[in-house]
């Protein structure tokens, strides 16, 4: 049932160039700039009249949360707010009929989440879910939603979920851009275009498996990782350390690569691996000095970016090649590897990769 892979986790990794099409298929028509969702049509007016959006989730769905907060925002400049729903759900949050909640699991039946909707609803907002598992408690709970349609998960680290709810995410901004306006039509129109060709790049991004292996192998034994990325791939960053935590139990953490200089940097040294994701779009020249600083600490630098890059290759230690893509839709590619390369350090490591102690699929208490 794991198809030939050696662990679930894998085999979901590998999926994600199928499953993002099943998440978009039948809802993103490129050809004819449209993209339909039956859960978003049929609640637009909401969707348009929305003050605010509040984003609820835990763990890696948060994650994506984050993902989408930089995509709304910059798609349809409706201020978004990313909470874990464990802090909203007991901190008395302001929460206004004109909010819409976006509630984000992949199991559906987060307790913390769950409790978060219901929050929600009580103060008359409208709540949407995005959720993976069809018929799940969050599913029903919801007023509307999109199923990520990734296909079970069984691997407790979340991997195709990750990816397939940044897709949803993403045609859901885009569909209230274009009922708003806030793009363009010719940018539109090349988001469309983009998506619909992000999985073969999630393909090539696979390709960088042996890669990742390689790496793994040097690094196995690192009592600590840092990850770093800024803009999009901030989220990424925090995404890549939880990944390397759960499955290697390895200390890691995710920072936005400016704060670096707020504390963190006082960390590195020879010892310290710095996972920096660098690709061409976005603040790559910022990012480059955020490196020249590692560099010049003398931390471990391994850094993901876009093939033909030569400004970053200079500087790294280690460098992962990936297709160019937008910098809003960049997460989808540049997780991959990262992804990849817990999951060799974990195996390398003889851990139970698909069964990570201490933790369990679905969290159905607080
Ligand atoms: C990380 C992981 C957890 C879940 C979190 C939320 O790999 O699996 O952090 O993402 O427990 O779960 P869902 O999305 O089912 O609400």
């Amino acid at each position: 049932e794991k198809g030939g892979y050696d662990h679930f986790m894998l085999k979901e990794i590998y999926e994600q160039p199928s499953v993002i099409k099943d998440t978009y298929r039948g809802r993103l028509h490129a050809n004819e700039g449209l993209i339909q969702m039956a859960g978003v049509e049929d609640n637009l007016e909401k969707f348009l009249n929305a003050e605010r959006i509040i984003i609820v989730a835990c763990g890696t769905s948060w994650h994506a949360g984050l993902v989408a907060e930089y995509i709304f925002e910059e798609f349809t400049r409706i201020p978004v707010e990313v909470e874990y729903a464990s802090e909203f759900r007991y901190r008395n949050p302001i929460i206004n009929r004109n909010d819409v909640v976006i509630a984000i699991s992949q199991s559906g039946e987060t307790a913390d989440t769950m409790a978060a909707i219901k929050l929600a609803k009580e103060n008359g907002a409208f709540v949407f879910g995005v959720c993976n598992v069809v018929g799940s408690s969050i599913s029903r709970e919801t007023h509307a939603g999109a199923y990520t349609h990734a296909g079970p998960e069984i691997g407790v680290a979340s991997t195709k979920a990750f990816t397939t709810q940044i897709t949803v995410l993403t045609m859901i901004a885009l569909r209230l851009a274009k009922a708003k306006g806030t793009l363009s039509t010719s940018v539109f129109h090349a988001y469309l275009n983009e998506l619909e060709i992000i999985p073969e790049k999630v393909k090539e991004a696979l390709e960088t498996n042996e890669k990742a292996k390689e790496i793994a192998a040097v690094f196995k034994d690192a009592p600590n990782c840092l990850y770093l990325g800024r803009g999009y791939n901030f989220p990424v960053a925090l995404e890549g350390a939880l990944k390397l935590k759960e499955i290697s139990y390895i200390h890691a953490e995710g920072y936005p690569a400016a704060e670096m200089k707020h504390g963190p940097i006082a960390l590195i040294d020879e010892l310290m691996p710095v996972i920096v994701i660098a690709p061409k779009q976005g603040h790559y020249d910022k990012i480059v000095s955020n490196i020249q600083e590692i560099k010049s600490r003398s931390g471990k630098i391994i850094a993901v970016v876009t093939k033909g890059d030569t400004q970053v290759r200079e500087l790294a230690d280690y460098i992962i090649e990936i297709p160019e893509t937008s910098d809003a839709l960049s997460p989808l590619i540049t997780t991959i590897p990262l992804q990849l390369l817990s999951y060799h350090i974990a195996v390398m490591r003889g851990c139970n990769v698909d069964q990570p102690r201490n933790l369990a699929k679905s969290v159905t208490v607080e």
